[in-house]
């Protein structure tokens, strides 16, 4: 077969193993040859074909990016997208294609398919919030980076007798916050999923002081919502991308200001932003996406098309894409126990925010 292979949204660490398996599965298993559809949903708009074969993918697993390039190009918003989309196909004599990507990347997979293209999907995003699997590849590494980012800010924090907020990615789910912060031993997690109540935070904090403690260290998703439900943004929410996404950011200095303003303490915060995307991926997730890429392969070659290769346990499976993009993916309930069981006050600033 020949098959079309295009990675779109935000990037993740781990894309380049997904592609690397694809192609080494279907040239060394199948027989197949590729095409890559450079920069996500513009590469089929566009017809921006490039070669993808096994001298393409020599030496990308470890690297971070993607070697498709990436975009948040959305089809449906440009005349005749989905159309355009179908003709490059058959232009490059595709009998299918796998999207790499996540919830806005396989929405359009979705549609395509409806209109007859062979498409098969693989989960992607750094928020681990798609539905129907278990775990999205490119989560353990930005972990691992916040987990590192939040040491080291314990040490200066100390030293300074500070409070350090650390904003991390999670738009509207708070896995990197909640498990980064748990590896961490962060002093308060927030996350999209509990609107927080400002003066209980400051409230907890005090307490911790009180016992002797002179520094603490927040983790705040940057989609966490003060308890009137207000986001950070970078510009208002003037701007939003082809799939109606504004751009969040700033939760992490505003809430420093505040604690500052109710506690006192000298509070500093930090971004970590697009360092928690970049670089090599961890071991874990070189091996996730490299089984991602051989169940996407082999999912062409059965023919389940409009499905997604998921994690569910600790086995590769095929769900429908529906499923996946059906709802946001919230944090797992289990993980706010976790964090309750090992954080002073989290209750009450739950409870105050569900008022
Ligand atoms: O892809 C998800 C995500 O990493 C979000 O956590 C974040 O809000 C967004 O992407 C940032 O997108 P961009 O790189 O387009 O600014």
């Amino acid at each position: 077969m020949r098959i079309g292979v295009l990675t779109g949204g935000g990037d993740c660490p781990g894309l380049n193993a997904v592609i690397r398996a694809v192609v080494r599965k279907g040239v060394f298993h199948y027989g197949d040859s590729f095409v890559g559809f450079s920069e996500g949903w513009r590469g089929l708009l566009e017809n921006k074909a490039m070669p993808l074969d096994l001298s393409t993918v020599a030496g990308i697993l470890p690297r971070g990016g993607t070697i498709l390039r990436t975009s948040r190009t959305n089809p449906a918003k440009h005349a005749d997208g989905l159309q355009r989309c179908t003709e490059a196909l058959k232009q490059n004599r595709c009998d299918a294609l796998i999207a790499i990507g996540g919830d806005d990347t396989l929405s359009v997979a979705l549609k395509l398919n409806q209109t007859g293209a062979r498409v098969v999907g693989v989960p992607k995003t750094i928020d681990n919030d798609l539905a129907g699997t278990d775990f999205t590849f490119g989560f353990d590494t930005a972990v691992n980076i916040a987990t590192a980012a939040i040491d080291r800010v314990h040490s200066t924090a100390e030293a300074h007798n500070r409070v350090i907020v650390v904003e991390v990615m999670g738009r509207d789910a708070g896995w990197i916050a909640l498990y980064s912060g748990i590896a961490g031993g962060a002093d308060v997690i927030l996350i999209p999923e509990q609107p927080f109540d400002v003066d209980k935070v400051a409230e907890s904090l005090k307490q911790r002081h009180a016992r002797g403690r002179y520094f603490s260290i927040v983790v705040a998703a940057e989609g966490a919502k003060f308890a009137d439900g207000k986001l950070a943004t970078l510009d208002g929410g003037a701007k939003l991308d082809e799939f109606g996404h504004v751009r969040l950011g700033g939760i992490g200095n505003a809430l420093a200001q505040e604690i500052e303003k109710r506690t006192g303490y000298e509070t500093r915060s930090v971004v970590l932003g697009h360092i928690q995307r970049g670089g090599s991926p961890s071991a874990f997730d070189r091996v996730l996406a490299t089984r991602y890429g051989l169940g996407a392969i082999d999912m062409v070659h059965r023919g389940e098309f409009g499905q997604m290769a998921a994690l569910r346990g600790n086995k590769i499976v095929s769900v429908p894409i529906s499923d996946a993009i059906a709802s946001n993916r919230k944090v797992d309930p289990e993980m706010i126990e976790v964090a309750a069981g090992i954080l002073d006050k989290l209750e009450d600033v739950k409870e105050t925010a569900a008022k």
